[in-house]
């Protein structure tokens, strides 16, 4: 799992398979790209997994991400087994990572795609004046939030939400729906099919 700060989906995602909701998980190894997150903290006190802080120190796209494939493969995340999910992870991934675990990162962004992506999904939203937002777990590809839809939860737009109230509503569903598309995965349920993402 790759984080950046808070790692709340994290925190979900390693509590469902605690739980037994996700079978067939093991978590090997959270790398966070900045040193004392509190999500950091909550992967390896609260759950026992491995950690690592990979600095960005300038570095650009291969050069760094190069780093965390060696880390993945000496905890046994593979090109053929594993999967990576990028939780709140604010770094864009270079092409050559991708096409190591194509199909095996998972990203989740709190906006319905491919309506807002990037960053401030929430408050794009917002100033758009949408009435409905949501957040979407998807395939990453190498394009920003661009890639196969896995799953996707609307929620209500209120008249008096500021860019808080939103990203809480929105953060609450994303703990739920993050956790699921981890568990389709480890059941073997999900089938790509070009763009199309189908769950069996
Ligand atoms: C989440 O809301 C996630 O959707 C968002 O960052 C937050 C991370 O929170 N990701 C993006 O905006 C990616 N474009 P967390 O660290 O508590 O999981």
């Amino acid at each position: 799992m790759l984080i950046s700060g808070r790692g709340s989906n994290m925190d979900a995602i390693l509590a469902a398979i605690k739980s037994g909701r996700i079978r067939n998980a093991k978590p090997c190894i959270v790398i966070s790209n900045k040193p004392g997150t509190a999500g950091l903290k909550i992967a390896s006190e609260k759950y026992k997994v491995p950690t690592k802080v990979i600095p960005s120190d300038g570095l650009k796209g291969w050069h760094y991400d190069q780093n965390v494939v060696t880390i993945l493969h000496e905890h046994g995340v593979t090109a053929q087994s594993g999967l990576v999910c990028l939780a709140g992870f604010m770094r864009i991934m270079s092409p050559e990572f991708i096409r190591q675990y194509r199909m095996r990162i998972m990203n989740i962004h709190p906006a319905l795609l491919p309506a807002f992506p990037g960053l401030h999904a929430q408050k794009q939203a917002l100033d758009y004046g949408v009435k409905v937002s949501g957040c979407t777990v998807h395939f990453v590809d190498e394009g920003i939030d661009s890639g196969p839809v896995i799953l996707q939860k609307a929620v209500p737009v209120i008249e008096r939400d500021d860019e808080e109230s939103l990203s809480a509503r929105i953060l609450e569903q994303e703990h739920e729906l993050y956790p699921e598309a981890v568990r389709l995965f480890c059941e073997g349920r999900i089938k790509i099919d070009g763009r199309r993402v189908s769950i069996v």
